[in-house]
């Protein structure tokens, strides 16, 4: 019997809790949430319910169900210092140490560790702790990004051209982050196609699983404010429409040398997903930021075809023998979408109860924000269903993804548009113009 106690309460998590209970071995759930995720309490053994932050409860549930190891899905968690945590009492755990979920939360500590080992990937870039200079430095670049250093949801980062247009207003910009942040990130906008690359690590051997392509703007056509990510897709070759093989490989070349980069620098492995963003330019594939975690939608993407075992993974991750396992992955495309709040991004406070009608068994819907109570599913202001067609062509799993909406009753609604023909098409288009 393998006993798993499984962080987090998303849709990320759902998709990683059936994972686990697909598994065949011998294992039982236990899930500590923030709020209640039905999906996931209906694959649990025994659920607690209580704040990431609440570290004595979470050893209390681990020691209770004698957990075998732990699988960390939010970043917060991990940032909190459950994997440490869980440390203390004997429980090895799927995710970075505290320390090293800096990969995550520090920017600036991650392009730094890219410079200082060459691993390459990084635009040009300047971490300033004062405005010392920063006039000069944004003269140097055609464009410029702007990042608050720490943990903002993403949320922070400015880019010119969407966010603001010119070098008086990146200085303005930066200078208000100093007021908060102990250090800004100056970098080189990147121009290009973006993907996610997840990569599992064990400290020494890291392996990918297939690139997916997330959708950050809240509206059709890649208009809107940015969020969370409204859906994404993968296509049945493990590349994408507008990649070629090499890309994903190029990205996955860069995680190696970062796992390698992060145990000389540190002397401590890193154990669990090391999510890229990467951009492919027309000088190669460079890295954006690297998650700690699984994303999310990504993770629904690829849990949903991973023909490997999953606690076999995870167990190879965590007990260091990664290199004893193929990853392997059903040959089919799979399109997922959010049904998020009408206001989202933007309204906090928001309430309303949705409810699901039958859906097909070869669907998936993974609840996200939802609080299951007595009078139903309420929502939150965040993301709500997250709902994955899986098929033999992109076109199909979209049409398999788009027709659930229907059944989706409430006060939520989806961007049409990902994994349509049309904009799958503006993306080959864009990166063919790129590579010219
Ligand atoms: P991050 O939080 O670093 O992922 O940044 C959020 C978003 O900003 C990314 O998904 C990109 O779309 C964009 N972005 C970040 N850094 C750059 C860059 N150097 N060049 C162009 N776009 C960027
Ligand atoms: N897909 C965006 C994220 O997981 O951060």
């Amino acid at each position: 019997m393998t006993n798993i106690l499984l962080i987090g309460n998303g849709a990320r998590e759902h998709a990683m809790a059936e994972a686990v209970m697909r598994s065949k071995r011998d294992q039982k759930l236990f899930s500590f949430m923030k709020a209640n995720n039905p999906g996931i309490a209906d694959l649990s053994e025994k659920v607690a319910l209580g704040s990431y932050s609440d570290v004595d409860a979470i050893k209390a549930f681990a020691k209770e169900n004698e957990i075998d190891f732990a699988i960390i899905g939010p970043e917060d968690p991990l940032n909190i210092g459950a994997v440490d945590s869980m440390e203390e009492i004997g429980i090895k755990s799927f995710g970075p140490s505290k320390n090293l979920a800096r990969l995550e939360t520090s920017k600036s500590w991650t392009r730094m560790l890219v410079q200082k080992y060459n691993v390459g990937g990084n635009p040009l870039f300047r971490v300033f702790t004062s405005v010392e200079g920063l006039k000069e430095f944004l003269e140097q670049m055609d464009e410029v990004v702007i990042k608050p250093d720490g943990l903002t949801g993403g949320k922070g980062v400015k880019v010119q051209g969407d966010h603001f247009d010119t070098k008086e207003e990146a200085y303005d910009y930066c200078k208000e982050v100093l007021e908060t942040h102990a250090s800004v990130i100056v970098e080189e906008k990147l121009v290009g196609e973006e993907f996610s690359l997840q990569c599992v690590s064990d400290g020494v051997n890291v392996v990918m699983t297939p690139p997916v392509q997330d959708h950050k703007r809240r509206f059709n056509g890649d208009k809107g404010p940015n969020t969370g990510g409204m859906g994404s897709y993968t296509d049945a070759d493990g590349s994408l429409p507008f990649m070629t093989k090499q890309d994903a490989l190029d990205g996955l070349e860069i995680t190696r040398k970062v796992a390698k980069a992060i145990l000389e620098e540190t002397g401590e492995k890193y154990v669990g997903v090391m999510y890229g963003g990467f951009i492919i330019t027309k000088k190669g594939v460079r890295l954006i930021e690297y998650n700690a975690r699984w994303g999310d939608p990504e993770a629904m993407n690829t849990h949903s075809v991973m023909k490997t075992d999953y606690i076999d993974l995870i167990e190879a991750a965590v007990d260091g023998k990664l290199d004893q396992i193929d990853v392997e992955f059903e040959p089919m495309a799979t399109v997922c979408k959010y049904a998020v709040p009408t206001e989202y991004p933007d309204a906090k406070n928001v309430e309303g109860v949705v409810s699901v009608a039958d859906v097909p068994e070869d669907i998936k819907i993974y609840y996200a924000s939802v609080d299951k109570r007595e009078d139903g599913l309420h929502i939150t202001s965040s993301r709500t269903i997250g709902v994955v067609g899986i098929a033999r062509t992109i076109k199909e799993a979209e049409a398999k993804c788009e027709a659930i909406f229907d059944k989706i009753k409430g006060p939520v609604d989806h961007r049409t548009d990902i994994g349509t023909e049309d904009l799958i098409q503006k993306r080959i288009d864009h990166m063919k113009e790129i590579r010219d």
